[in-house]
C-alpha cells in the first residue's frame, strides 16, 4: 500500500515537472476591459492608404462623437453611420487604436462580441511597428473585406521568407507562402496568408454568433493563431475565463495560423517589436479592389459617400483584450 502510493506520488510530480518544463506558460501582463483601452492605446489619425474613404479620429472626438464608447465591459469602436459624404469630404469617420506598448514574445486574447460588417468594411486586428512601415515585419491577426468570408491571417517580412508548403500545424489553408513584402504573388496580394477554415470567424457570422475569441501566441520560433467561436465548449477555459496564466502547450486545438521561423524565414531579422492596431478602414487596396467581386454594389466610393445608414454594423465590440508575457 505504502509504496504503491508513493510509487504514484513519485509518477505524478515526474509528470507535472515534465509538463512545466514543455509547457509555455504566459503570465497576464495587461488586461483591457472598457475605459482600460483609452489609457492604454493612443487613437491615430492616419491617412487614407491608396482609395481609402476614412478619416480617422482623435480620442476626443471619437468620444465625443460616440464613435468610441467604453464603459462596464464594453469598448466600441464605429464607423459614423449619419454624414452624407461629398467628393471634399476626407472620408467617413473611423477609428484606429494602437497599443501604447511594443510586444515581441507574448500571448494576446481578443474576445470581441461584433466585428464591422458592411459592404465597403475591412476590419483588421494587426501587429507592427507603423513607424517604419513592414521595415519591421507585420503579422496581421484577422482581417477581411466586404462581408465576405472567411477572414485571413497574414504574416509580411521586409527580407526574404518563405514557408513551408506542408507540415504546418495549422487548420487553415494557405494561400500564399513568399512572405516578402517586396514581392508580389499572383493573387495581386504579398504576404503569406492563410484563409480561416471557419465561416464563423469573420464578418455576419461571426456577428450572429455572438463573436468569439482570436488568441496570438508569438515566440522566437513561431507565430501562431486560434479562433474559437462563442459556445464552443473546446475554448480553453484560461481563453474564456480570462485567467492569471495561460499555457499554450495544454492546448489541443490546432490554430488556424501557423508560421514557422526557419533558414528560409529567420524571425530575427524580420520580425522585431510590434505595437497592437484595431482598425475599420473603408475601401482602399483591398476592400476596395475586391468590392464588385463581392456582389456590393456600385463603386465603393460612392456607396461610402451616400450610405451612411449602411454603416450602423459597421462597429467593433470588445468585451477584453489581454496581453500575456
Ligand atoms: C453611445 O454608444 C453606446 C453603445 O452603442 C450606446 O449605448 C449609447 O446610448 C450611445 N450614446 C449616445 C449619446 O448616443
Amino acid at each position: 500500500m505504502h509504496s504503491a502510493s508513493s510509487l504514484l506520488l513519485t509518477t505524478l510530480a515526474s509528470l507535472l515537472s515534465a509538463t512545466y518544463v514543455h509547457a509555455a506558460t504566459y503570465s497576464l501582463h495587461q488586461n483591457n476591459v472598457g475605459t482600460d483601452f483609452l489609457s492604454n492605446f493612443v487613437w491615430e489619425t492616419t491617412a487614407n492608404p491608396p482609395g481609402g474613404r476614412v478619416e480617422y479620429t482623435t480620442q476626443s472626438d471619437a468620444l465625443s462623437a460616440n464613435l468610441t464608447y467604453a464603459h462596464g465591459d464594453t469598448f466600441i469602436m464605429r464607423v459614423d453611420d449619419t454624414a452624407t459624404l461629398s467628393a471634399s469630404d476626407a472620408g467617413r469617420k473611423s477609428v484606429r487604436i494602437k497599443s501604447n506598448e511594443q510586444y515581441t514574445t507574448h500571448v494576446a486574447v481578443f474576445d470581441i462580441r461584433h466585428m464591422p460588417q458592411g459592404c465597403g468594411t475591412w476590419p483588421a486586428i494587426w501587429e507592427v511597428d507603423d513607424t517604419v512601415g513592414v521595415a519591421h515585419g507585420e503579422v496581421d491577426i484577422m482581417e477581411g473585406v466586404n462581408n465576405h468570408s472567411p477572414g485571413y491571417s497574414t504574416l509580411h517580412t521586409p527580407n526574404s521568407c518563405t514557408m513551408p508548403t506542408n507540415g504546418r500545424n495549422q487548420k487553415g489553408t494557405a494561400v500564399g507562402n513568399d512572405c516578402s513584402s517586396t514581392t508580389t504573388e499572383s493573387d495581386g496580394n504579398n504576404g503569406c496568408s492563410v484563409s480561416s477554415p471557419f465561416s464563423s470567424s469573420y464578418g455576419p457570422t461571426f456577428n450572429a454568433n455572438g463573436g468569439g475569441w482570436f488568441v496570438i501566441e508569438r515566440t522566437s520560433s513561431a507565430v501562431s493563431i486560434w479562433f474559437w467561436a462563442r459556445g464552443d465548449d473546446t475554448v480553453p477555459a484560461a481563453v474564456s475565463g480570462g485567467a492569471s496564466t495561460i499555457d499554450t502547450g495544454s492546448w489541443s486545438t490546432p490554430p488556424i495560423a501557423n508560421f514557422p521561423s526557419s533558414s528560409t524565414c529567420d524571425f530575427s531579422t524580420n520580425l522585431k517589436s510590434h505595437n497592437i492596431i484595431i482598425n475599420t478602414m473603408l475601401c482602399g487596396p483591398w476592400a476596395g479592389e475586391r468590392y464588385s467581386a463581392s456582389g456590393c454594389p456600385g463603386t465603393c466610393i460612392d456607396y461610402v459617400n451616400s450610405n451612411p445608414s449602411a454603416f450602423t454594423d459597421a462597429y467593433w465590440d470588445f468585451a477584453a483584450l489581454r496581453v500575456y508575457l
